[in-house]
């Protein structure tokens, strides 16, 4: 197998990860790089609610939203089944750590990539964004992260995702700086 073979023989590639670690842009990235589909999950969940995430979050509660994630996940899987041309997915920062969709992404067929940041870089991205429900406080912010830890070290891939998107992408691309997870 070629350099990267691994990864660019995939049809799926999911990028999971914290708050703040550059899914979106980076799968914006990969995608228009390769010429491959991009789908952002929350993007996908806001358009068919019609409404953005706080709102979703204000009116339906944290479990309300996770029904519209993991509905938005399937149809955005089943989707990329029948696209002849790969797809790559932005999850959302809890999408990996909610146990019914973490099923569906450990399906055979689903590269789950791991953008893996030390949470003093995501609080530090995160400060200056603030359309995030669950970005409340400081130590909330780090208990969460502490949770999903598990969650997300069982990704297939795991990518430095402190460097700069560019780079991430590189990192995807040639599999040289990757470290598979459960190797
Ligand atoms: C969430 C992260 C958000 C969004 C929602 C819930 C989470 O996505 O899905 O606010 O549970 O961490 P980003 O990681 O893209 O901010």
């Amino acid at each position: 197998m070629p350099p990267g073979g691994e990864i660019r023989n995939r049809k799926l590639i999911c990028l999971a990860g914290f708050m703040g670690s550059g899914k979106t842009t980076v799968g914006q990235l990969l995608a228009r790089q390769m010429g491959w589909h991009f789908v952002d999950l929350d993007t996908a969940i806001e358009e068919r609610a019609g409404l953005n995430i706080p709102a979703i979050f204000e009116r339906l509660g944290e479990p309300g939203f996770r029904e519209l994630e993991h509905e938005a996940l399937l149809r955005t899987l089943g989707e990329a089944a029948g696209r002849q041309r790969p797809t790559v997915v932005a999850l959302g920062g809890g999408t990996f750590a909610q146990p019914q969709s973490f099923a569906v992404l450990r399906s055979p067929g689903c590269a789950v990539i791991w953008l893996h940041c030390p949470v003093e870089d995501l609080l530090a991205r995160c400060a200056v964004i603030t359309n995030r429900p669950l970005f409340r406080d400081e130590a909330s912010f780090r208990k969460l992260y502490e949770q999903r830890l598990p969650f997300y070290e069982q990704a297939d891939y795991r990518v430095d995702a402190t460097a700069e998107p560019r780079r991430v992408v590189e990192q995807i691309l040639t599999m040289e700086d990757f470290e598979k997870v459960n190797a």
